[in-house]
């Protein structure tokens, strides 16, 4: 079998903690199915500045351009929340996702039926959501020039927004073409009655969907989208947005699933490359104290499995080994209607790796 190398930065708070029981499955998996991984660590965010003055070292970037994938936890955390821009977590990962070239961001939110109780929503309202926000991840108010000036009524400070037509245009097309693979339906969420940015992206979608003839196009303001996610959840099925857009609806979505701990992602760019993280952050609130959802970074190796290696029959043992544990009941306190019979991480961890014999076994 052929050895896939996969960078792990595991980061800060939860990070180190929801990376460790995705190993954990990832290890099983190499067992069962007969894969191969190596392991290559790297300092990243907090824990990078801390040790190496620096959120992003060059040795962790090194480790991940060499490698076929990377499995990244969380960065940030209040101990590093006042230092400059240059020693932020945060900056450390827009500046892998830009060096690394991924500009597409896919986050599925998936309902799974045995947790319509979990989320803060009506279950007739969540039946049947199965979306994917399809984000672009390196360009708009993100990336644009920031700076401060002194203005006539005293300090001022300046985020810019630019998106150029091909940043557009090949975001919009991995979109319609994730939706070709669904239900064919693409939603393009903007703010094109005020940005201009948003005009651009609109007329981009418009050029180029008679190429994508089979795919229903929606047009809708961001305002109303995350108004519409809330009242018709089920109705939506790709969602593709700007930068700034997709990281606010997708933590929305995120709640429709019942918990940001369900939510996992994969970072793309032209190739099969990709850098797979949970949609949530470092959690500093519960950080340390074991307990945190390592669901949505278990989902994020099968992402990988799917979209970096190929590896379907496995990436399907995880989902239904996921599936599987919930329909037993198994929470943590995330998901819990019951938070004194909520399971610690690893507790969660350790039932989902061993369940993915049963579930391969099931294909
Ligand atoms: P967060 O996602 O870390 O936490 C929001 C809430 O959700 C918290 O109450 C947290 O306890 C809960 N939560 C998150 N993940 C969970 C899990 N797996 N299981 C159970 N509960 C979970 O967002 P925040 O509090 O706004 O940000 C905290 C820090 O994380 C900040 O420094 C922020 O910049 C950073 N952040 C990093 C990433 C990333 O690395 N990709 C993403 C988002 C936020
Ligand atoms: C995310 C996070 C990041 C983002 C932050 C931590 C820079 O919220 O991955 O969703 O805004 O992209
Ligand atoms: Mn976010």
């Amino acid at each position: 079998t052929e050895v896939k190398k996969i960078a792990v930065i595991a980061g800060d708070g939860i990070g180190p903690e929801v990376v460790a029981e995705a190993i954990k499955v990832m290890k099983r998996t190499e067992e069962l199915f007969g894969l191969k991984f190596e392991f290559e660590h790297g300092l990243f965010g907090g824990v990078a500045i801390d040790e190496k003055g620096t959120p992003l070292p060059q040795e962790t970037l090194e480790i991940c351009k060499r490698a076929d994938a990377v499995l990244l936890g969380a960065v940030g955390g209040p101990k590093w929340d006042n230092n400059s821009k240059e020693l932020r977590p945060e900056t450390g990962l827009l500046g892998i996702r830009k060096e690394l070239g991924l500009f597409s961001n896919l986050r599925p939110a998936v309902v799974f039926d045995c947790l319509k109780d979990a989320s803060t929503l009506k279950p007739e309202v969540l039946e049947g959501t199965d979306l994917i926000v399809v984000r672009e991840l390196t360009g708009g108010i993100y990336f644009g020039e920031k700076f401060r000036r002194e203005g006539a009524y005293g300090e001022e400070a300046v985020d810019t927004c630019v998106y150029n037509v091909t940043e557009v245009e090949r975001i919009v097309r991995q979109a319609f073409e994730v939706a070709q693979k669904r239900r064919k339906k693409l939603a393009s969420v903007d703010k094109a009655n005020v940005l201009e940015t948003s005009r651009l992206w609109r007329e981009t979608v418009n050029r180029i969907a008679p190429d994508y003839p089979d795919v229903e196009v929606e047009h809708v303001l961001v305002d109303n989208c995350a108004m519409q996610l809330l009242r018709r959840p089920s109705s939506f099925d790709v969602i593709v947005t700007e930068n700034m857009f997709g990281d606010i609806l997708s933590d929305e979505a995120a709640m429709l699933t019942g918990s940001i701990g369900m939510l996992s992602s994969a970072s793309l760019g032209e190739g099969s490359f990709g850098l797979y993280e949970p949609v949530h952050g470092s959690a500093p609130d519960i950080a340390g104290q074991g307990v945190a959802n390592p669901i949505a970074t278990i989902l994020s190796v099968a992402l990988m499995y799917r979209l970096t290696f190929g590896y379907g029959e496995a990436a399907d043992a995880i989902e239904r080994a996921v599936k599987q544990v919930l329909d037993a009941g198994n929470r943590t306190g995330d998901i819990a209607t019951d938070r004194a019979q909520a399971l610690s991480t690893t507790e969660m961890g350790d039932l989902i790796a061993n369940a993915l014999e049963g579930a391969a076994v099931q294909a």
